[in-house]
C-alpha cells in the first residue's frame, strides 16, 4: 500500500464535503435533541471510525449527555470486507442498565457488526437503544434492522475520511471520498 503524503491525491472522488457533513451533523443533533427532550442520553460510539462523528455530534446535542466508547475488531475478513465475527477490544466503562442509549456509528455496510453490538448492548438492559449512523450503504446489507438516524445513504463504494480508514490511514481527511483504485492495488 502506497500512500501519498497529502492523502488527497489518493482520492478519486469527494462524496461528501466538510460543509455537507457539518450541516448534516447539526441537523441530526437537532432531531436527537427534540426526540429525547426531558431525558438524559448515553452516547456509545465505536472506535476508531466513529471518533470524529461522535465528537461533532455530541456538541450538537443540547441535553445532558454521557459518553462511552467501545472498540471492536472484526476478524476473518480483510481490509474492505467485514466478516461478522466481532471481537470486543474495549468494553463499556459504565453500566447502561435503565439508560437511554444511542449507538453512534460511522457506517453500516453489511450490518453484521451492528447486529452483534445491538444484541450485546440489549443484553445489558438499557431503557431504550437506538442507532445513529453517519453513513448507510444499503446495497450490501446482510442483516436488516431499523436505523433510527442516518446522515447519508451512499452507493456501494469503499470510502475513506472523517474517521473511516483504509489500512488505518486516511481517517484524518475532513471529507468522505472514494479512493483511487491504485491506492487499493499497490
Ligand atoms: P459491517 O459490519 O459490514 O456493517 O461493517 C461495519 C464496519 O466496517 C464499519 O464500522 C467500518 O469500520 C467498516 N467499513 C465498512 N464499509 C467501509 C468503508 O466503505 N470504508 C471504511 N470502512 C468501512
Amino acid at each position: 500500500m502506497k500512500v501519498s503524503q497529502d492523502l488527497v491525491s489518493d482520492v478519486a472522488e469527494v462524496l461528501l464535503t466538510e460543509e455537507q457533513i457539518a450541516a448534516k451533523v447539526a441537523e441530526l443533533g437537532q432531531r436527537i435533541t427534540a426526540d429525547y427532550a426531558g431525558h438524559e442520553l448515553t452516547l456509545v460510539s465505536v472506535l476508531k471510525g466513529s471518533l470524529p462523528f461522535m465528537a461533532d455530534l455530541m456538541r450538537r446535542i443540547s441535553l445532558p449527555v454521557r459518553i462511552d466508547l467501545m472498540e471492536v475488531s472484526s476478524y476473518g475478513g480483510n481490509a474492505t470486507e467485514s466478516s461478522g465475527l466481532v471481537r470486543i477490544l474495549k468494553d463499556l466503562s459504565a453500566p447502561i442498565e435503565g439508560r437511554d442509549v444511542l449507538l453512534v456509528e460511522d457506517i453500516i455496510d453489511t450490518g453484521l457488526t451492528l447486529n452483534y453490538l445491538l444484541r450485546y448492548l440489549k443484553g445489558k438492559n438499557p431503557r431504550s437503544i437506538k442507532v445513529c449512523s453517519l453513513l448507510d450503504k444499503p446495497a450490501r446489507r446482510l442483516v436488516e434492522f431499523p436505523l433510527d438516524y442516518v446522515g447519508f445513504e451512499i452507493p456501494d463504494a469503499f470510502v475513506v475520511g472523517y474517521g473511516l480508514d483504509f489500512g488505518e490511514v486516511y481517517r484524518n481527511l475532513r471529507f468522505v471520498g472514494v479512493l483511487r483504485p491504485e491506492a487499493y492495488e499497490s
